[in-house]
């Protein structure tokens, strides 16, 4: 059984189908710990109804990104968390966390890397005319959704409905990254 951390900033749909996977068991793993950056965000509950021990921070009220992040790092490690997996989680890691766990994070963005880049992929993408999307999983280093990736998935779409796309770019993200993390702890 491995300890996960899921970091979310969101809705956590993507936090939703780790956990779901985690209890019937698709995955040998528990999320151990739900790290949130945004105090109100609906993955909160979707965390606590779960029974899933969280950590809501402000980043405001910390000194540095250094001092929050020293304070998750010794909360992964209490939770002996493995492998951190960002879903969401719209904030660059720094380097506390990138030195406290190199190469155990990974992270999920909706588009093909190293393509449109940023917090509006799926809208970047549609006004460029793109006719393929994609949703790519990869690690996490200290740019902007960079780092090597691990895997990638593309779908076809033609159109400027932004909230089709998202949703048809949330049902592969819920699958890959299940399939990615199930091979990533084997
Ligand atoms: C997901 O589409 C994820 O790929 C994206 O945020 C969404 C979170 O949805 N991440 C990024 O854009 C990272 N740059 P969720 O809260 O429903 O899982």
């Amino acid at each position: 059984m491995h300890n996960l951390a899921v970091f979310a900033s969101g809705t956590g749909s993507n936090f939703e189908a780790i956990a779901d996977a985690c209890a019937d068991g698709r995955l040998d793993a528990r999320v151990a710990l739900m790290v949130c950056d945004k105090p109100g965000a609906a993955v909160i509950a979707k965390a606590e109804s779960r029974g899933i021990q969280t950590f809501v921070f402000n980043p405001k009220s910390y000194p540095s990104k250094a001092a929050y992040e020293t304070e998750i790092v010794r909360l992964l490690n209490d939770a002996g968390v493995e492998l951190i997996c960002l879903a969401g989680y719209m904030r660059i890691i720094g380097d506390v966390l990138l030195k406290a766990y190199e190469g155990r994070i990974i992270n999920i963005h909706p588009s093909l890397l190293p393509a449109f880049k940023g917090a509006h992929a799926v809208e970047d993408a549609l006004a460029y005319g793109v006719k393929v999307l994609g949703v790519t999983i990869h690690y996490v280093n200290s740019e902007l959704d960079g780092g090597r990736i691990i895997a990638q998935k593309a779908y076809e779409f033609d159109g400027d409905d932004a909230e089709e796309a998202h949703r048809i770019g949330h049902e592969i993200e819920h699958q890959l990254y299940v399939e990615t993390i199930a091979k990533l702890i084997k």
